[in-house]
């Protein structure tokens, strides 16, 4: 038996790439081990969006070493953005590293594999594959490790330029899945008892239905179209012929494609959230703009204010970088009014991280460390006294949760998320497991990032998932201020 060991790092796009890998894998007879002793295969998939990320990935390659040392045979592969960028480079800075593997060319991993265990050298696969973008259908697991919830992609790669960000060069031009293709993947998802699908992509709402070989043209033809983004109608769709999926969330959207139509979905769509992930990055039109952006803060607040009207008790939450080349304490401060103007309930801070083949290199990496260190606790105390206001407001309301499975904190309680994404901690009736259906609930308490519901009346989905391995992702709080 041959068993792979996948270790994933970064974003939930690289979270939805690994299960495609480990899919493609178990197709080929390969099985899952957490034990990288009895692996065959040790993939990392990796992150390269900051260099601390970069960073985790090489003291984690590091650690096999002396596994390789022991075990010739063992193959060891980095898959994910780092192999995208680096190359064959990587496979001459780690000489134990059999398989570099771009994030385009997962589906022939198995084939890259055998031919390393059959004694070819060293691969680097790290092509994108332009002409006719493949999209890899997540497929609903059954029995044990079945899901409630899953990812959906429906563009990959990134036309933005944003100063700062390596991944256009990771993830390659924008390319865009038919809606035909969405929805039936979504359907057969729902089929497999799927209840909360999230769409992704890189900037998810730029997406348009596409027409054959254009992702091959120049920047500025896909351009027109993608500013004429179709994603109200997608949503709109999936909402209109899969009515099993009951939330419908997206991630993550770019402000420049908030579009009065979007805004209007939010508004219509039931089964959309209330809570929508806004990345910002600064509240200052000076570092905005050295960010290429391409919108203003008064811009983004008036489409914060849109959606927050669209629906009664919407909440956003968002990324901001602190110590962009440039940032003074006043453009800082900017940044802070515009987190108090919006009212984020969460947000990611990122300390500013020059990028190889980034535009904001050429502007140098000025901000003293202490001071992004300064700047990040203050973002993340002002932040989270918004949140713990939020939180406490709750307290007394009713609330719709979507429950995953059972509390890591054992007492009988069980796990799920609120229409606004918040984590609620939902105390049953006795001798009732209420995984994988939509319950309502009243707010007991509020806690630092969850909150403490009483079920007070399920509303059973037939055929619901009943007592899977229970996959609550507390981790991806959407809650916390991180700088990982
Ligand atoms: N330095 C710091 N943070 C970055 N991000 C992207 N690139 C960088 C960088 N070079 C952050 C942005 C983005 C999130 C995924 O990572 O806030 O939204």
């Amino acid at each position: 038996m041959k068993r792979y060991l996948v270790q994933t790092f970064g974003c939930q796009m690289n979270v939805h790439d690994s299960r495609r890998i480990e899919e493609v894998l178990e197709a080929a007879g390969w099985q899952a081990t957490d034990e990288s002793t009895l692996a065959d295969l040790v993939l990392f998939n990796t992150c390269s969006v900051r260099e601390k990320a970069e960073h985790k990935l090489r003291s984690a390659v590091g650690w096999l070493r002396p596994l390789k040392d022991e075990r010739p045979g063992l193959v060891i592969a980095i898959a994910g953005c780092v192999a995208q960028q680096e190359g064959e480079q990587l496979l001459r800075d780690i000489p134990y590293v059999d398989l570099v593997l771009g994030p385009d060319n997962i589906p022939e991993l198995p084939a890259l594999v055998e031919a390393i265990r059959d004694g070819a050298p060293p691969i680097a696969r790290t092509v994108f594959d332009l002409e006719t973008p493949q999209f890899l259908h997540a497929h609903p697991r059954s029995d044990a490790r079945r899901e409630s919830s899953a990812f959906v992609t429906v563009m990959k790669g990134c036309d933005e330029r944003c100063s700062f960000c390596i991944v256009p060069t990771t993830r390659g031009p924008e390319r865009y899945r038919s809606a035909d293709d969405i929805v039936s993947e979504v359907r057969a998802l729902a089929q497999g008892g799927v209840h909360e699908v999230t769409l992704l992509g890189q900037t998810v709402n730029s997406w348009y239905e596409p027409t054959p070989g254009e992702s091959a043209a120049p920047l500025e033809l896909r351009e027109k179209r993608r500013t004429a983004s179709h994603f109200a109608g997608l949503l709109r769709r999936i909402a209109a012929e899969v009515p099993e999926v009951l939330r419908l969330r997206y991630t993550s959207p770019h402000p420049r494609h908030i579009t009065p139509a979007l805004i209007a979905a939010h508004a219509e769509l039931a089964i959309l959230p209330a809570h929508v992930h806004l990345p910002v990055q600064s509240g200052s039109d000076r570092v905005l703009k050295r960010m290429l952006r391409r919108y203003t803060a008064a811009e983004y607040l008036a489409r914060a204010r849109a959606l927050q009207s669209a629906r009664a008790g919407l909440t956003l939450s968002t990324d901001i970088i602190v110590g962009f080349p440039g940032e003074t304490e006043e453009d800082f401060l900017e940044t802070l009014a515009l987190v108090r103007d919006v009212g984020f309930v969460a947000a990611f801070g990122f300390k500013y991280s020059p990028r190889p083949q980034t535009a904001a290199l050429a502007l140098g990496d000025d901000v003293p460390e202490d001071t992004k260190d300064d700047r990040l606790a203050r973002l993340f105390a002002l932040v989270e006294v918004q949140q713990r206001a939020h939180l406490a407001s709750l307290v007394g309301t009713r609330s719709t949760v979507l429950v995953e499975g059972p509390s890591r904190d054992g007492g009988g309680r069980f796990a799920g998320r609120s229409e606004r994404h918040e984590i609620v901690h939902v105390e049953p009736p006795a001798g009732v497991d209420p995984t994988g259906t939509l319950v309502t609930v009243e707010i007991l308490a509020a806690f630092k990032h969850s909150l403490l519901g009483r079920m007070d009346g399920g509303v059973p989905i037939p055929d619901a998932p009943r007592t899977p391995k229970p996959r609550v992702h507390l981790g991806v709080l959407g809650g916390e201020g991180s700088e990982s």
